[in-house]
């Protein structure tokens, strides 16, 4: 059995069209078998790349004489991300600040829309700063939070929705797949209900942009916010995006009046006036280093393009899978992720009451990287850039290894 599963996966990894992909990273020198990349991604050749020649020939070279072109980047890496992998027109994405940042952005932009609803919604389940975030602004501005209850493991639906949704509700926050259990949710149709009622979504796609393919415009998405340092591989602190609809853009004023925001930025007149369009949601200085890298690292997500990103990801998510099934549900693992694939983003996680010290001795014994998440939950997440079908198999068997020992 075991050399017969061996054999189909040296198949796979023989017929993989992104096999090449991955010597397009760095590797490092323990060899670390990385399951990971849903929290921060690779470092690639063309990321590193692109942040040294920043260093030596942009801040190095030209000094100050850079922001004639270091001003566009924001906008331009914005446009890349929206056409490539957000489904959404130029124009109406822009990389900046955090994802917590912009999220507190967004809201409060969304808000100046329909300053007469009290109600922000979000699920229970939802990534902390999600919640944190609509927490603080609920307690600012004297709104009404409501914290959906949802099943941890599955999608939301639109049954969740039904108790929680009346016409003082202004908006909605949702992630797109969900951090712990990878749940994919149905943006358009929770798009859908929200606005059936008047209200707004704002997505959170940090765990599924560069994993899934994403249709913002089509979806009817009003806002969304998202991470680059997870499937984009955009490094350590590499800045957030930031999508707003281009219909809504005008009649939005977001909190944070920063110079880089401002029609005219360089007037410096004595009253803020927003920038027309996205680039009203820029706030101050970018971090030029990080958008050069994430410049350089989305290169190589779009090389690869998304179709065949997500159907490496199916493929090997269902491998891990059929492994689970066979070798760590028999010991005592439990499934904490949908089993219907077109439910599930890029990673799967198994839940266990020895999950932490099983996450910390795949890496001691096995160097496996994985995460723990509470409760009881490991992340184990292929990325399909650089994570080959033999090392979804080593990733299980190791596991199973830690658990019967
Ligand atoms: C779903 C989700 N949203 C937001 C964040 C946090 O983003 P940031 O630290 O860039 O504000 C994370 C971080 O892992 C996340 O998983």
């Amino acid at each position: 059995m075991v050399a017969e599963v061996r054999q189909r996966i040296d198949q796979l990894d023989q017929s993989d069209e992104l096999g090449e992909f991955r010597g397009r990273f760095v590797s490092d020198a323990s060899g670390i078998n990385y399951l990971d990349g849903n929290s921060l991604g690779r470092l690639s050749h063309d990321a590193r790349a692109a942040i040294l020649a920043a260093i030596d020939d942009e801040w190095g070279e030209e000094l100050i004489r850079g922001w004639e072109h270091w001003t566009e980047l924001s906008s331009q890496l914005g446009d890349v991300l929206g056409s490539e992998l957000l489904g959404a027109a130029p124009g109406q994405v822009v990389v900046s600040d955090s994802t917590s940042v912009n999220l507190y952005k967004t809201i409060l932009a969304a808000l100046s829309l329909v300053p007469n609803r009290r109600a922000l919604l979000v699920d229970a389940n939802d990534f902390p700063t999600d919640r944190y975030i609509l927490e603080g602004i609920a307690a600012a501005h004297g709104l009404e939070l409501r914290l959906m209850a949802t099943a941890m493991n599955d999608p939301i639906s639109v049954d969740d929705f039904a108790p929680y949704l009346d016409d003082d509700v202004a908006l909605v926050v949702v992630s797109q797949v969900n951090y712990r259990s990878g749940a994919l949710n149905d943006l358009a149709r929770i798009a859908y209900t929200v606005h059936s009622v008047g209200g707004m979504l704002v997505a959170d796609l940090s765990h599924s942009v560069g994993a899934i393919p994403i249709a913002l415009d089509d979806g009817d998405v009003d806002f969304a916010v998202g991470c680059t340092y997870k499937y984009l591989n955009g490094g350590p602190g590499s800045p957030a995006f930031l999508y707003a609809r281009a219909r809504l853009q005008s009649e939005l004023t977001q909190p944070i009046w920063g110079w880089f925001s401002a029609a005219d930025q360089f007037q410096m007149g004595p009253r803020y006036e927003p920038a027309p369009g996205i680039a009203r949601f820029l706030v101050g200085t970018p971090p030029v280093l990080q958008l050069q890298a994430l410049k350089g690292a989305l290169g190589v997500v779009c090389d690869a393009g998304i179709e065949r990103l997500r159907s490496k990801s199916i493929a090997q998510t269902q491998l891990a899978l059929e492994l689970f099934d066979a070798y760590l549900a028999p010991e005592g693992f439990r499934l904490a992720s949908p089993r219907e694939v077109a439910q599930r983003g890029g990673h799967l996680t198994f839940e266990h009451p020895d999950a932490l010290a099983f996450s910390h001795s795949l890496f001691v014994d096995h160097r496996v990287l994985v995460d723990y998440r509470v409760p009881e939950r490991i992340r184990f997440a292929p990325s399909p850039l650089y994570t080959s079908f033999a090392q979804v198999y080593e990733g299980v068997m190791a596991l199973r290894e830690v658990a019967t020992r």
